[in-house]
């Protein structure tokens, strides 16, 4: 297995993900333990395109669990329907946010965040056992390029929760 990424030198996003979606599976392949994936993953997205913050939130009972990340300190734990990333879990759906000012209740860990995505993970029993949470310092900055490649990415982990 390599452990090193060898991404595309450019800033489009169709030609990153397509780039990374294989190498993620490569650098995932045969391993079987959540929080070692969940760890690669984020630290992989976060070389790619650079954003603030690229994290994981567990479920966990009522709450949400702050999994492995890769950014500054964040909150802990987040409730069911709280904030972005609980809103997405309860409404199992992929929330954009493109100004997170405008979003009721989102939760500010870092005043650097402008926008933010939030992509529910599945487990293999169908219910959502974690949230892969984005936060950009640019306004506006997600999509459903975005949403689409970090599903796929994010379908990786799924065999990997109980
Ligand atoms: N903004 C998120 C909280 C988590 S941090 O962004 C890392 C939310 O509103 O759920």
């Amino acid at each position: 297995m390599t452990t090193t990424l060898d991404l595309p030198a450019t800033t489009d996003r169709v030609a990153l993900y397509t780039s990374l979606v294989p190498q993620v599976g490569e650098l995932l392949h045969d391993e079987r333990d959540v929080v070692a994936a969940m760890a690669n993953l984020s630290a992989a997205v976060k070389q790619a395109f650079g954003w603030h913050w690229v994290g994981f939130y567990r479920v966990m009972g009522a709450e949400l669990v702050l999994g492995p990340f890769q950014g500054p300190v964040a909150c802990n734990r987040i409730g069911h329907g709280r904030g972005v990333c609980g809103t997405a879990w309860a409404e199992e759906r992929v929330l954009i946010v493109p100004d997170v000012e405008k979003f009721p209740g989102h939760i500010a860990c870092s005043p650097l965040s402008r926008s933010e995505i939030v992509v529910p993970i599945r487990a293999r029993d169908g219910r959502i056992a974690a949230v892969l949470d984005i936060d950009s310092t640019t306004a506006d900055d997600f999509s459903e390029v975005d949403a689409h490649g970090l599903g796929r990415l994010c379908i990786l982990l799924e065999p990997l929760f109980e």
